[in-house]
């Protein structure tokens, strides 16, 4: 069964619109966590834009389960992330004029440097993940450069329209397969919402699905608390075969 990684750095972009201290992030993760996350992720960005300094400091200081620090590959943000010590560090590409993560990483293009960076990072005992697309080539680089975890984009399969959507399913369903085969653990996330969720939970060897967007969006007019349960009760029991379709209506 998967479990929710609640991605709260939507909440951070409302504060930062106006940049003041509010809506704070750090107690709505608390609430994430009274709904059911099993570990809130933040994306600490190189220009700041949404998540601050100070918000993975107070995180790390009150989270009751898991924080996954989504930073871009630089030694620099290694070493902020070695004193944070955050439970799982994922690199990610980082573009500044993207409006959010574009793509995977191209780790077969960067194997060496990154592999010195995940070394690091384990040496401090903090696991590393690499966001990558469900790309076979991709994926043996993951496992060459000693990452522990991959997290799948499931960006194309949420934009796919309903007749492409089991080709990008499908893809992803192999990837796993594929990963899992090379000892590594499959987290998966990106455009993920509550009516294109449930094949990906579905989906044998599926750890934890990283969720941001679409349940802050719901927060705002169920509150957080509800969002999250409501998205953790269809992680848990998609209705879904993976590969057919929704079998059966709750
Ligand atoms: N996983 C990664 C690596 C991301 O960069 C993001 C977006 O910040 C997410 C998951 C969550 O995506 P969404 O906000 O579309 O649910």
């Amino acid at each position: 069964m998967a479990s929710l990684g609640v991605n709260i750095d939507h909440i951070a972009n409302v504060r930062e619109a106006r940049q003041t201290n509010e809506p704070d992030p750090v107690p709505m993760a608390l609430l994430a966590e009274l709904g059911g996350a099993d570990g809130i992720t933040v994306h600490l960005r190189e220009d700041r834009r949404h998540i601050q300094d100070r918000d993975v400091e107070l995180l790390r200081a009150t989270l009751q389960t898991r924080l996954n620090l989504e930073i871009a590959a630089t030694p620099e943000m290694v070493q902020m992330a070695i004193k944070t010590r955050p439970d799982m560090v994922t690199f990610v590409p980082e573009r500044r004029e993207e409006v959010t993560t574009e793509g995977g990483l191209d780790v077969l293009n960067q194997q060496k440097p990154l592999t010195t960076m995940i070394n690091q990072l384990q040496t401090a005992n903090i696991p590393v993940s690499l966001f990558v697309d469900p790309d076979g080539r991709q994926i043996e680089a993951c496992s060459k450069s000693q990452a522990n975890w991959i997290e799948l984009h499931t960006g194309k399969y949420a934009l796919a329209p309903a007749k492409a959507k089991y080709v990008e399913l499908a893809k992803l369903i192999e990837a796993t397969t594929r990963a899992k085969s090379l000892g590594l653990r499959v987290n998966a996330g990106h455009g993920l919402t509550y009516q294109n969720v449930e094949p990906i939970a579905a989906i044998q060897d599926m750890e934890e699905l990283n969720i941001g967007h679409t349940i802050v969006t719901r927060a705002l007019s169920i509150g957080l608390q509800e969002a999250v349960r409501e998205m953790k009760k269809l992680i848990q029991y998609p209705r879904t075969d993976p590969l057919f379709g929704i079998q059966e209506k709750r």
